[in-house]
């Protein structure tokens, strides 16, 4: 083997290492990819902190069940809201258990780690986003722009001169992004987002049906019977009673939750449509060619997609594993070198 293959190879080699991570941030969830192997951890963003010692108590998914139930003593706090850092040091916390949940003793601070972040945030929060990633004694941290990861990890053609669309609807955050040749071409990111909707919902069952909920069972709500167009259903959903302070069941239908969503919607589609009208005419005609492509847990609300293409006349798709698109691309732009190198830092 000559000089130069060796060289190649150790270059390979170097790039084959498995214990990179990929992080998808997100304000509802975090994902962790780890090289080699896939998706290792998936949690609720979530950290239950006693409010007296200031010591975290539970994170993940335990946290999230106690959203709305926790005693004076402990509050459940999601560090990010609307796509943003809300609060740096419990964002810290939480990253930094759950490296070690899905690494254990794999994670030597060697590591590379590429994390994403919303597309429209500020410095101040990008560089919080990073000192919290070297916190949990990472080597060497870049981050991603969430269309970007997304587009990357519902496989479409990012690379190539050709133009993609991808509409990222996660917890705080839609992201609405034309990627050609690597980068984004025109894009645009409305705090309108799953957070939004579950409001809404909470919003239009106190006001017409005197009935108080929760976040989690406006999320019940939302999974089960919300809808953008075209589905009908019912559920029994338990709240308090606005006037006479006593648990009390109604029945809403899907009807009802359409809605009461309309709003939220309508400024994600409006989103869609600036973005298009935004986009050069070569990549606006592979767009219509190709089709949008909708990421995110939002991207499962029923009928979303139909009402889309029906108000662009664009084909719309939704990706195969949309919550887990971003945390893909962001193992993928780890695995593949040509990917890294074009990230900036
Ligand atoms: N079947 C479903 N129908 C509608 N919404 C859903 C469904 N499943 C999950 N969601 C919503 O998707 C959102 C979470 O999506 P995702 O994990 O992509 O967000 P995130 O990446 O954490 O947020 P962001 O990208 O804004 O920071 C939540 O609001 C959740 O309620
Ligand atoms: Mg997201």
């Amino acid at each position: 083997m000559s000089f130069k293959n060796l060289r190649f190879l150790k270059g390979m080699l170097k790039f084959s290492r498995f214990n990179d991570i990929g992080i998808d941030l997100g304000t509802a969830n975090t994902i962790v990819y780890k090289t080699g192997k896939g998706i290792i951890l998936r949690e609720p963003s979530v950290v239950a902190i006693n409010t007296e010692t200031k010591r975290p108590v539970a994170v993940g998914l335990e946290a999230k069940e106690m959203i709305g139930r926790t005693p004076g003593s402990i509050e459940a706090i999601r560090p990010l809201k609307e796509g943003v850092i809300a609060d740096y040091e419990s964002t810290a916390i939480m990253l930094k258990y759950f490296l070690k949940k899905a690494m254990g003793k794999s994670f030597m601070g060697k590591n590379r780690i590429l994390i994403c972040i919303p597309y429209a945030v500020t410095d101040v929060e990008r560089s919080a986003v990073e000192k919290a990633a070297y916190f949990t004694g990472a080597k060497d941290v870049k981050i991603i722009e969430e269309p970007l990861a997304a587009a990357i990890g519902s496989g479409l053609p990012v690379s190539e001169p050709v133009g993609s669309m991808v509409v990222d609807i996660g917890g705080g955050t839609s992201e609405v992004a034309v990627i050609s040749l690597g980068g984004i071409v025109s894009s645009e990111s409305v705090r309108v987002a799953g957070d939004a909707i579950d409001a809404s919902i909470i919003a239009y069952i106190k006001k017409n049906f005197s009935l108080v909920i929760g976040e989690r069972t406006a999320e019940e709500i939302k999974i089960e019977i919300g809808n953008a167009l075209g589905y009908s259903g019912k559920m029994e959903i338990r709240g308090r009673d606005l006037m006479t302070g006593l648990p009390h069941n109604v029945e809403v239908s899907a009807e009802d939750i359409r809605e009461a969503i309309s709003e939220s919607v309508t400024l994600i589609l409006e989103a869609v449509k600036n973005t298009l009208e935004h986009t050069p005419p070569e990549l606006a005609a592979d767009i219509i060619d190709y089709g949008i492509t909708l990421t995110g847990g939002g991207a499962l609300l029923r009928g979303l997609d139909v009402l889309i293409s029906r108000e662009t006349g664009i084909p719309v798709h939704i990706a195969n594993t949309p919550l887990d698109c971003v945390a893909l691309g962001t193992g993928k732009s780890l695995e593949n070198p040509v990917l890294w190198n074009s990230i900036s830092k």
